[in-house]
């Protein structure tokens, strides 16, 4: 049977999310695609339609750290301290960024995957045994030669940025001990149709996995996801762990409880995300009317952490430069230049009760704790925020 795909969600002419702007640049033509969210009916595997490869999206000017969170260096210290309990030997990172999981380990222990070679740069010269290659088959096959199996094979944020699934799971197999376990981290699909983050969708994340979709792409290479962990990070993630069909691994309660709960929320069903795109459209149409008044009213609006996600939303509502006043980012990288489409200055990080705002837009939502806790001094002086999930409003 040929796979469907069926349209579901339209976010509109969106830039390269990750494509921040030199001011040199800010009058040159961007690169634009339509994004476009469809589900297969077939193998439930929600899409976007147009997609880049992966050196338009992954190479060395890319701005992306994870270690500039607090939230995300404690998070990946923890997995890796779970890791640790079962002693393995080699440890492999797909999309090993600048270090924050490998870190974590003896340096002999771990192989880090990282293409976008400005970032790999960083793990290498700390003498991490780092490759600047994307990951396929034919990596694997290299590392098998130069260091034999690996026992665990870890990718966060990662497996969903890599269209051909069927090479990473070939990959897996090159490389994966028999008795080893393969561990993903991801957003959660359920998670971003109840909470209305449509942000999740630009043109990095290829995928939104569920449970149903992914263990569905796992067949075919006679993998399975045997565990199921609910995560809070990056706004509400799902780590999977996945064995090889021949290991006799005990399967989890997690993994039907997550199967039913995903059933029953209709995640097989296109009328669920024909609902979601309706309330989407809503949530666009309040969210530029509170932008619209903070602008009527002549307040004076900023926005906190330059993310991808940020980009879908500001470029989908139609909120621009007339309604922000600047961004705020701890990266250095993103720092002096502009946001794709919407062309926002994004500045150093500045404590924002030295900034006389009247409104926050928190682009980095997905960080809302952490932000939260270190802007208490704002907050408790009448601070305002402008959040767009679950649903727009002013906190
Ligand atoms: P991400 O959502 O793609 O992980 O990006 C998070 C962005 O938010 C990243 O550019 C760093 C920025 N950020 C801050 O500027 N301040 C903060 O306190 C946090 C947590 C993130």
């Amino acid at each position: 049977m040929r796979n469907k795909k069926i349209d579901f969600l339209d976010l509109g002419n969106q830039p390269l999310a990750n494509s921040y702007i030199r001011k040199k640049n800010l009058y040159k033509k961007e690169r634009k695609y339509r994004l476009i969210v469809c589900f297969d009916t077939d193998n439930k595997l929600i899409s976007i339609k147009k997609t880049y490869s992966s050196k338009d999206m992954f190479n060395n000017e890319y701005p992306y750290r994870s270690s500039t969170s607090k939230t995300m260096s404690l998070h990946l210290k923890k997995l890796a301290q779970k890791i640790k309990r079962i002693k393995p030997k080699k440890i492999l990172e797909i999309g090993s960024n600048d270090g924050c999981f490998i870190k974590n380990f003896d340096k002999k222990k771990t192989i880090g995957i990282e293409p976008c070679t400005n970032v790999e740069k960083i793990t290498k010269k700390q003498k991490y045994n780092t490759y600047p290659e994307y990951w396929s088959p034919s990596l694997a096959k290299k590392i098998l030669k130069k260091h034999n199996k690996v026992n665990v094979i870890v990718s966060s944020n990662t497996i969903s940025h890599i269209k051909n699934l069927d090479d990473v799971f070939r990959g897996i197999n090159i490389v994966l001990d028999d008795k080893g376990v393969f561990i993903i981290e991801d957003p959660c699909l359920l998670e971003c149709l109840k909470k209305n983050t449509y942000d999740q969708f630009y043109n990095e994340h290829i995928y939104v996995f569920s449970y149903l979709s992914l263990s569905h792409a796992l067949k075919k290479h006679n993998l399975k996801i045997f565990k199921i962990e609910k995560l809070k990070i990056h706004g509400g993630s799902n780590r999977y762990y996945i064995k090889k069909n021949n290991n006799n691994i005990k399967l989890h309660k997690s993994v039907n409880y997550q199967k039913h709960k995903e059933e029953k929320y209709g995640l097989n069903n296109l009328k669920t995300y024909l609902n979601f795109a309706k309330r989407v459209k809503l949530s666009k149409k309040k969210l530029l009317s509170i932008f619209m008044n903070c602008k009527n009213n002549n307040k004076k609006v900023i926005a906190y952490g330059a993310t991808a996600k940020s980009v879908t939303i500001l470029n989908y509502c139609n909120i621009n430069n007339t309604m922000i006043n600047y961004f705020i980012d701890t990266t250095k990288d993103k720092q002096g230049k502009y946001t794709p489409g919407t062309k926002i200055l994004i500045k150093k990080y500045s404590n924002l009760i030295n900034d006389k705002v009247d409104y926050v837009f928190l682009g980095a939502w997905n960080f809302k704790e952490e932000i939260f806790n270190k802007e208490k001094k704002y907050i408790k002086n009448g601070g305002k925020f402008i959040v767009h999930t679950p649903y727009p409003r002013i906190i």
